[in-house]
């Protein structure tokens, strides 16, 4: 598998809520795709599917690098997408960049991103 990935602008960082998250009309394979802002300004993305049943990631609550899902409160990593444990199963970590003042996403180039 190739390691090159396709750099997304999804737009200015001000337009991703501090401690929040927003999901991007870009998907993966036709998984959904959100990227998320930390308190202390730092960003990630992720697949935005939560491993245990689907739950939309982006709409939980985040807290240090974890995001809480908001279906049945299972944490997630944001740096690595995995379940923290006792939980197991992870979602894609994508990564990000900041160029100009706008936010970039990695996405793989060999699969099937579409805007
Ligand atoms: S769907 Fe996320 S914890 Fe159940």
């Amino acid at each position: 598998m190739s390691s090159a990935v396709e750099w997304i602008n999804i737009g200015s960082i001000d337009e991703i809520p501090l401690r929040g998250a927003r999901r991007l009309c870009v998907t993966l394979n036709g998984r959904p795709l959100a990227i998320f802002r930390t308190g202390d300004d730092r960003l990630f993305a992720l697949v935005d599917v939560c491993p245990h049943k689907k739950g939309p990631l982006s709409e939980g609550i985040i807290s240090g690098t974890t995001v809480t899902c908001p279906l049945h409160n299972w944490n997630i990593r944001l740096d690595d997408g995995k379940a923290v444990g006792p939980d197991e199963g992870d979602t894609m970590s994508l990564p990000v960049k900041i160029a100009g003042g706008d936010v970039l996403v990695g996405l793989p180039v060999e699969t099937g991103a579409s805007v």
